[in-house]
This record gives structure tokens, sequence and C-alpha cells, in this order.
């Protein structure tokens, strides 16, 4: 007899953005000439940029040359987008490292979910709460998480809470955890932290031989200059900490996948017997014994975001994202609606009105005025009381899903 793997008993019945979708599909089968507006699911809506399509078409060219066809590439990614990415994303910010320490791979989301594989399953996991669903489900089917309470926490994860009384910035967890899940920009609520606010964590990280898994997979989105964008920014952070990245929201490319994650070869885990063993061979290990590397057209239309006419045409593109949200945190604002981020995040986090819980929110927003967002409880139990909208719609929808919320009555 086949016998499942236990842990997932303890998942929620769907996947967050299955379950909205879900809810959007019987909505539309009830009301099929419905005009919806989906400002949900964080899925950009602006076609690839030009240097990006002839980065594809170059790659594809040639592969279809036996002169200069590829077969299997190195499962850790091309050299030619490593050395772009330290060159670019980190040489200009003072972080130096190697083309080893890179790992192309097919999303943040896939490397986030994976990273926990290389882990013990004794280790003990904080993640901030409201967070990104990702990082507690693979540690539930992982079976890391223990049992879901009626206070919709996992006995075993340490959560910590981002609110209003706190600015909604975590603050350090106050009993021992090993591996501390941060993201920032924050999915969802749009907000960052500092260099300063950073290096607390850091230190924390290096005084427990604890591990920080950071998600920076919104950094493109940073505005403002005293926000990092890179958590090896902040001194210390090479010898404790993990980085993901992705041209899905840089660079359009969620329908086409392409991320990397960083790990440098300084980040140690400990064995039974108290030896240091690098993370780096560890996940290179995992990685080529499951991973046969991202496809090379991909890889060669991700490096053409790298030239001077890529650069600014993505550039262009965040712009245009930024105004959505700019415009989404006026419209609220006028609807007199308490907001956070969208100022260096593509996420903005709004206070439901009233009584109402997030997915009643959800509900009325979808029923009354047919614009779709994500309910903050799907986010954690902090979650509650609040509701994402994303800036990665087009301009006509973000201006028309403004206007109905507008003429929403509470
Ligand atoms: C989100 O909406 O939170 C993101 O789109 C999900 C993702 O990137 O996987």
């Amino acid at each position: 007899m086949a016998k499942i793997n236990q842990n997932y008993l303890e998942l929620p019945g769907n996947y967050l953005f299955s379950e909205i979708a879900r809810r959007i599909q019987a909505y539309k089968n009830e009301h099929p000439a419905a005009d919806i507006i989906r400002l949900g699911i964080g899925d950009v809506t602006r076609p690839l940029v030009p240097e990006v399509i002839s980065g594809l078409q170059r790659g594809v060219a040639e592969m279809g040359d036996a002169r200069t066809f590829k077969g299997y590439g190195p499962e850790q990614g091309y050299q030619f987008l490593s050395e772009k990415i330290i060159e670019h994303e980190f040489r200009p910010r003072g972080v130096e490292l190697d083309p080893d320490e890179i790992f192309i791979s097919d999303g943040a989301k896939c490397d986030t979910g994976n990273i926990q594989e290389i882990f013990g399953l004794d280790n003990i996991v904080a993640v901030t709460d409201p967070v990104y669903p990702v990082y507690v489900d693979s540690n539930v089917m992982a079976g890391r998480a223990g049992k879901l309470g009626g206070d919709g926490r996992y006995e075993k994860i340490v959560y910590l809470p981002c609110t209003e009384a706190n600015g909604l910035k975590p603050e350090l967890p106050g009993t021992k955890v090993d591996l501390i899940y941060l993201c920032f920009p924050n999915n969802p609520t749009g907000m960052t932290l500092t260099k300063e606010e950073l290096k607390p964590w850091v230190d924390y990280a290096r005084a427990h031989q604890a591990i920080i898994l950071y998600d920076a997979a919104y950094e493109s989105y940073i505005q403002e200059a005293d926000i990092p964008h890179s958590i090896y920014e902040v001194e210390g952070a090479k010898e404790v900490a993990i980085e993901f990245r992705s041209y899905s929201k840089t660079a359009g490319f969620t329908g086409t996948r392409c991320a990397f994650t960083v790990v440098p070869k300084t980040v140690l885990a400990y064995d039974a017997d108290g030896n240091g063993h690098s993370l780096n061979r560890f996940w290179l290990r995992r990685q080529t014994t499951k991973f046969n590397g991202v496809s090379y057209p991909i890889q060669a239309g991700a490096a053409a975001i790298y030239s001077e006419a890529g650069r600014s045409q993505i550039r262009e593109v965040i712009r245009y994202y930024m105004t959505n949200a700019a415009l989404i945190r006026q419209g609220l604002q006028a609807s007199g609606f308490t907001i956070y981020g969208g100022v260096n995040a593509p996420y903005i986090w709004l206070k439901t009105p009233g009584s109402l819980t997030s997915w009643q929110f959800f509900d009325k927003l979808l029923h009354e005025v047919q614009v779709v967002g994500t309910p903050g409880a799907g986010f954690g139990p902090s979650g509650e009381g609040f509701f994402r909208l994303t800036a990665f719609g087009s301009r006509e929808n973000t201006e028309r899903a403004m206007e109905r919320i507008q003429k929403l009555k509470f």
C-alpha cells in the first residue's frame, strides 16, 4: 500500500493564489459577462522589452545552427549570465561574488520553496507574518511545521508579526531560531528595511549560527536611496545569508521563467558533530541532482537586460508599474483607506474598512465592483484585516479599478 506524505494533510486545502483563481472562476460561471479587473496575483502585464526579445531570438537562432547548438547546459547556469549579474547587480553596491556563488534557476518561488531541503528537519523556522505562503507551505510539506493550530499558526513555526503597532516591521525573534525567512521589499506589505534595520538580523544570525533566507525578488522597485538592494550590503551577511532574486518582476519573466539565487561559499550549516559545511556545495549537489538548468535562449534573453538599452527599457517598465502604484495609493487615500507600501514595491497593503474580514472584503470587491485583490489573511494570521492590491495591471485597468473602488459604499 502506497503511503501518502502525511505532512501534506497539514496544508490548507488550496495554495492561496489557486484558491483566489477558483473563487473568480465560480463568480464568472454565474456572471459570464462580468468585466473583472485582476489586481490579485502579482503577475506582470507589460510585454517583454525589445532587447530581451532580441536576446531570446539570438538564443533560438543559435540553437538552430549546428555550429552553435547547445545540449545540456551547466546546471548552475551559463557563466555569461552570472558574470553579468555580478557586474551589474552586486559590484556597483560594493559586493564581490564569484560566478560559482550564483545559481541561475527557473524562479524564486522554486528556489525559496526548495532551499529548505538542504537543512535538517529539526531546524526552527521563523517567518514574518504576513508572509509569502511558499516559505511556510514548503516547510509544512517537509515536516518542519507541526500541526496547524486554531489560531492559523503552525505549532513549530516561529511567527514574527508585522502589525501596525510595529510599523509592519518584524522584531527579532525572542527565542532561538535557525532559519529566518525575510522578504524585502516585502510581499505582501510593500514595506522595506534600511541597512540599519537589517543589520540586527545579520548580527542575530551570526550570534546564533542561524541562516537568513533573503528574498529580494522586488529589489528593482526600490525608489529611495537609503534602502539596500541586497542583504550583502550589510556587513557580515555573506557569512549567514542566502539571497533570492528573480527576473519575473524585474524584467517581465513570469511566463518566461528565469531567476537566480546567491549562496556565498562562506555560509555554513552544521552537522550533528558540530562540523560546518558550506551550503554552496550542498545547494550545488541538490541542483545538479534535481535540476538541469534554465534553457539557453531564456538565459540569453535574461542577459540582454544588462545592455545599456536593456537596462533603460526595463527601467521604463518599472516606472510604468510604479506610476500605477502611485495611482492606487492616491485613489485609496482619496477614499479614506489606511494604506502601506507602494513606494518601494509594487504592492499596496490596505486596511479593510470597518469590521470586514479580508475575505469578506475580497467578496465585496468581487461581487459589487468586479475588482480582484488578495485577502491579507491568506498571507498569515497577522494579515487579517488587510488586503493587497498589485500595481502590475495595465494603466487603464488600474485607473478603472480605482474609479470602481471609490464608488463602493460601506
Ligand atoms: C504574488 O502575487 O505574491 C506573487 O505573484 C506570487 C509569486 O511570485 O509566486
